[in-house]
């Protein structure tokens, strides 16, 4: 008996070997509506023979729900077209973030440790249950917008010059600290990407007369200073805190000069003498590892970071991107200048008031980052504030006066989860009743004070990016009349992934875009490597990123002996444009001659599949096109 069921398992198993069959075993689903959140499932859809779709078929919404015919888009998968290894993803932890959190850990030990957890773990238990597995953090050296107050590393009372920077310290952000510490405990290997939003005021000129920190340029003549400021920090964060800084930019967003918070404007020559001096720096203290970074602000500007690469590309390792005003494909012309640099996106949020639901954040995230920023070079999707708490007014609080006071965070604390008197006072210094006092004055003042659209960070991107609107919505402007926060931030309930969707925090869309990302890239099985995005194309794609079905495609090698695992994410955004029209689409997904068949609701989805490795020793010699020029090429279908 035995001997015969051996025998026909080998039988069976040369002929799985002959025909092996590639099944997609895993599709985590993000439905527009939120009844799914981020949720596991194995749908067992098998790659048969067929004909790859070389065009869309579009099918009317009257005749899709007569004859469950949807329109269909073909998605080409080309496995031999390797790209950069995407290997960096996650938020801020700004002071804003570490008040919240320390906050809710003295208030809800246990609930604490479960939601670093959430994020950060890489354990497969974590995954399992809907955890991101984020790698990184990305931490200002100083005070940025997001916080309880003003402060650099070196502030002096009288604004008198300190330049042998004999008052330095870290010490100002101690909740920081031991934020980090907390989530390094769970992830040893986390990446701490750097930037101060300001130079000590001391150092600038032209800032605000009473704030300093706030606007003004470094003084010429400080470079140097400021160089060793920059350097002490890594150092003293390595001394002190034991946390090593995985990358590091001269300045966050140094073409701007925001008077409400710490601000600065650095000029693309001063980056170039910055940039040598931080270099040589840190190479003769031993930190050779540390990457640096340039620009580090959006995608409306590729000439300073040229500029900077073109003086000398050599102290740098690449460049840093924000996505608040341009288009994703600024990071091409970057990179094409300079293929050897590496990519980086490093900020984003939504600014919920002008989405009335959390698909439209999410797919605006997923369209720019996981489509966008990933299509055209970027390692990384680093998002801003991780964690931030949501009042009862439905703001996210604690913040500078006079910033984004609905700025999105991946996680969202509820008040019951946070001493409600954090967020008005910070340092724990008042007595209750006069820090009560405040949090409802506070209150008072916020209920009031609707933010009006140029109150907040301005949201062009968001309209440039959109395929025709029609009828739809406006991205911003005109159409920002007051919709509550509290309508707007909160993920609905979620599917069968309850267990973390607690009465204490929310996940928002932000979590939803790093989980798919996550999910996508992360070592799996006996990988010990992250993906690498490998080519693909839509049918559907008519303009830039605008269409039904936006693909961004993954590989991973030696997830077993000779096996590879593909991960396909998908942005159906099928809604017709925002009329709210929810419209299936069927993906007919091509791979190796094969197709598959999978039809989603609106939403975003990442599919995974394993296959036998081929050999691609000679395919990886051949530059992948980038889609702005290549789309056509990349669309014919496999041989
Ligand atoms: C499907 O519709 C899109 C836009 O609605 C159009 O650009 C495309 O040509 C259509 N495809 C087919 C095969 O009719
Ligand atoms: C917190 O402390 C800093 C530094 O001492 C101070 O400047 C700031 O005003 C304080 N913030 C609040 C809200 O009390
Ligand atoms: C997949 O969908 C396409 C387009 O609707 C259809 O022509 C094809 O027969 C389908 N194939 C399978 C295997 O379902
Ligand atoms: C759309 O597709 C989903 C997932 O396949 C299915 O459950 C749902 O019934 C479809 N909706 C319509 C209106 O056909």
């Amino acid at each position: 008996m035995k001997v015969i069921a051996l025998a026909a398992a080998w039988v069976a198993a040369c002929a799985q070997l002959a025909h092996a069959e590639i099944v997609i075993d895993r599709m985590w689903s993000t439905t527009y509506d939120y009844s799914k959140v981020q949720e596991l499932s194995d749908p067992q859809i098998k790659f048969v023979d067929g004909q790859a779709l070389t065009a869309s078929v579009n099918v009317t919404a009257a005749a899709s729900v007569k004859s469950q015919q949807y329109d269909a888009i073909g998605i080409q998968v080309q496995e031999n077209q390797l790209a950069q290894l995407v290997d960096t993803f996650g938020g801020g932890v700004t002071d804003s973030v570490a008040i919240t959190l320390q906050d809710f850990k003295s208030k809800h030990p246990k609930d604490y440790d479960d939601l670093l957890h959430l994020l950060f773990s890489q354990d497969a238990e974590w995954h399992a249950k809907g955890g991101v597995g984020l790698n990184t953090v990305r931490v200002p050296l100083g005070a940025c917008d997001f916080g309880a107050a003003p402060y650099t590393y070196d502030d002096t009372e009288d604004g008198s010059e300190d330049p042998k920077l004999e008052l330095f310290t870290i010490k100002k952000a101690p909740k920081l600290w031991q934020t980090l510490h907390d989530i390094v405990a769970i992830h040893p290997g986390l990446k701490i990407i750097s930037a101060p939003w300001s130079a000590p005021g001391w150092m600038k000129d032209g800032a605000d007369e009473t704030q300093p920190l706030f606007g003004g340029n470094l003084k010429e003549g400080m470079e140097e200073v400021y160089a060793n400021y920059l350097v002490k920090a890594v150092s003293e964060i390595k001394q002190q805190e034991k946390l090593d800084i995985y990358a590091l930019s001269l300045l966050n967003e140094p073409q701007i000069q925001k008077l409400e918070y710490p601000t600065m404007k650095m000029s693309a020559t001063q980056a170039i003498t910055v940039g040598k001096l931080v270099r040589t720096a840190l190479n003769k203290q031993g930190f050779e590892k540390v990457k640096l970074l340039t620009w580090d602000h959006n995608w409306d500007n590729t000439e300073y970071a040229l500029q900077v690469l073109n003086a000398d590309p050599t102290p740098w390792d690449g460049t840093a991107w924000h996505g608040y005003a341009g288009q994703p494909s600024s990071q091409k012309v970057v990179h094409d200048a300079y293929p050897d640099k590496e990519t980086y996106f490093t900020e984003y949020t939504e600014v919920t008031q002008y989405f009335s639901e959390p698909y439209k954040n999410m797919k605006n995230t997923a369209r720019n980052l996981l489509i966008g920023s990933i299509r055209y070079y970027s390692r990384s999707v680093v998002l801003w504030n991780l964690v931030l708490r949501k009042d009862e007014d439905g703001f996210t609080t604690p913040h500078l006066p006079n910033v984004c006071q609905n700025c999105n965070a991946a996680v969202l604390l509820l008040p019951d989860s946070t001493d409600a008197l954090a967020a008005a006072d910070p340092n724990h210094t008042k007595t209750v009743a006069e820090a009560a006092g405040d949090a409802k004055k506070d209150k008072r003042r916020r209920r009031s004070l609707w933010r009006r659209a140029d109150d907040v960070k301005p949201d062009t991107t968001t309209q440039e990016l959109k395929p025709q609107t029609g009828s739809a919505v406006a991205g911003g402007g005109e159409k920002a009349e007051a919709i509550q926060a509290k309508d707007v931030v909160d993920a609905k309930k979620t599917g069968t992934n309850s267990v973390y969707e607690t009465s204490l925090f929310k996940r928002s869309s932000d979590f939803s875009v790093l989980s798919h990302l996550s999910t996508a890239v992360r070592p799996t099985g006996a990988s010990k490597e992250y993906s690498k995005r490998i080519g693909v194309s839509s049918t559907d794609e008519i303009t830039e990123l605008g269409g039904r079905l936006l693909a961004q495609a993954f590989r991973q090698d030696g997830v077993k002996p000779g096996v590879s695992r593909f991960s396909l994410v998908l942005l159906n955004q099928n809604d017709h444009y925002e009329t709210d029209v929810w419209e299936n689409a069927t993906a007919v997904i091509a791979f190796r001659g094969q197709i598959a068949n999978v039809t989603t609701l609106p939403g975003l989805y990442t599919l995974s599949w394993e296959a036998p490795t081929v050999d691609t020793s000679a395919a990886a010699k051949t530059p992948l096109p980038a889609k702005a020029d290549g789309a056509a090429a990349d669309a014919k279908p496999a041989s």
